[in-house]
């Protein structure tokens, strides 16, 4: 059983990632931090409590409440993509007496910070940690920042974010993770534990299209399926006037996928860098991934490609 950590700034698709991970047998989601990014840090950690009360759960991970904002640059969310509230609008969905038809879980959010549950995790978990970043790496970072030697013993941080080889989502060179919190990024990169990166390189060969999700929605009648149903409208509809198909990238599952079936990615080593002060490039991230120039001093790997249709059916296998 793999210990985990899941630092997340949910976003639609941080959901779906979170469901997948929750219904994982492999994966063990010992804490969940947050962090701002798609929403800001408050509003991702409600929109957290709502996904986790999708699952019948008698245990929940460890929750606490990340960064408000990056190390250096001003905020920026992403409302446009995933709704005014983080989570498709879901917030707005009532039943038939006017109740809310998604309320939070349950369960405590930690008093302590995001920053220490990671802490406390890495000193609980020496050399078996892994951490799962889903959003900007301003938690990350801060926790590197706070006590270095405890996050020496992480195992490994997988991380969704940058690009390589393709166009950013944010600028035309950077992707919204990076973008967000560069320095972060910088930091965790050169902090020296192991990087597994999933960039836009490989979430974009996952298409997710809407007649897929809703006829694997259609199969099943879980409330599961139908949060998924309900928490991808406005994102699928964002695509289908901005991308070009009705649809989205699940972004933030692959990093999962990276996990509980790592024979669908293929990686490779390289030295990666992130441009932290450029006026057209701020947030780019730096690598040459040919084969022929693999670094001598990686300090990432780089997933480059994905079985994209097999990985579509192991995560439709889980989100039962
Ligand atoms: O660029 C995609 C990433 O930015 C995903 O993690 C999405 O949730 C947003 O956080
Ligand atoms: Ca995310």
């Amino acid at each position: 059983m793999q210990q985990i950590l899941i630092d997340t700034d949910p976003g639609v698709d941080d959901a779906l990632a979170i469901l997948f991970a929750m219904l994982s047998p492999e994966l063990h989601i010992e804490a969940i931090t947050t962090v701002c990014g798609n929403a800001p840090v408050a509003q991702a950690t409600q929109n957290l409590l709502t996904i986790l009360s999708v699952l019948d759960l008698d245990q929940f991970p460890v929750i606490a409440q990340g960064e408000a904002a990056p190390l250096v640059k001003p905020l920026v969310t992403a409302a446009h993509v995933h709704g005014e509230d983080g989570l498709g609008n879901i917030s707005q969905l009532r039943n038939a007496d006017g109740s809310l038809l998604y309320r939070p879980a349950n369960t405590e959010v930690s008093s302590i910070t995001g920053i220490d549950l990671i802490l406390e995790m890495a000193a609980r978990y020496p050399d078996e940690l892994v951490i799962v970043t889903l959003g900007p790496l301003t938690n990350i970072a801060k926790a590197i920042r706070k006590d270095a030697p405890k996050m020496r013993h992480l195992r490994k941080i997988i991380v969704m974010g940058g690009v390589f080889e393709a166009y950013g989502n944010v600028t035309t060179t950077a992707e919204f993770n990076i973008f967000v919190d560069p320095h972060a990024a910088h930091e965790v990169f050169h902090f020296g534990v192991p990087v597994h990166i999933a960039p836009l390189d490989a979430t974009h060969q996952v298409v997710l299209t809407g007649e897929r999700l809703h006829a694997e929605v259609d199969k099943r009648d879980s409330p599961v399926s139908r949060f998924l149903k309900d928490s991808t409208q406005a994102c699928m509809e964002f695509y289908r006037q901005h991308v070009g198909f009705w649809g989205f990238h699940i972004h933030d599952a692959l990093p999962i996928g990276m996990l509980t079936h790592p024979d669908y990615f293929e990686s490779v080593n390289a030295y990666v860098q992130v441009e932290t002060e450029g006026t057209l490039t701020s947030g780019m991230t730096v690598a040459d991934l040919r084969r022929e120039r693999q670094s001598s001093n990686p300090n990432a790997q780089v997933c480059i490609k994905v079985a994209a249709e097999a990985f579509l059916d192991h995560f439709f296998e889980r989100l039962q």
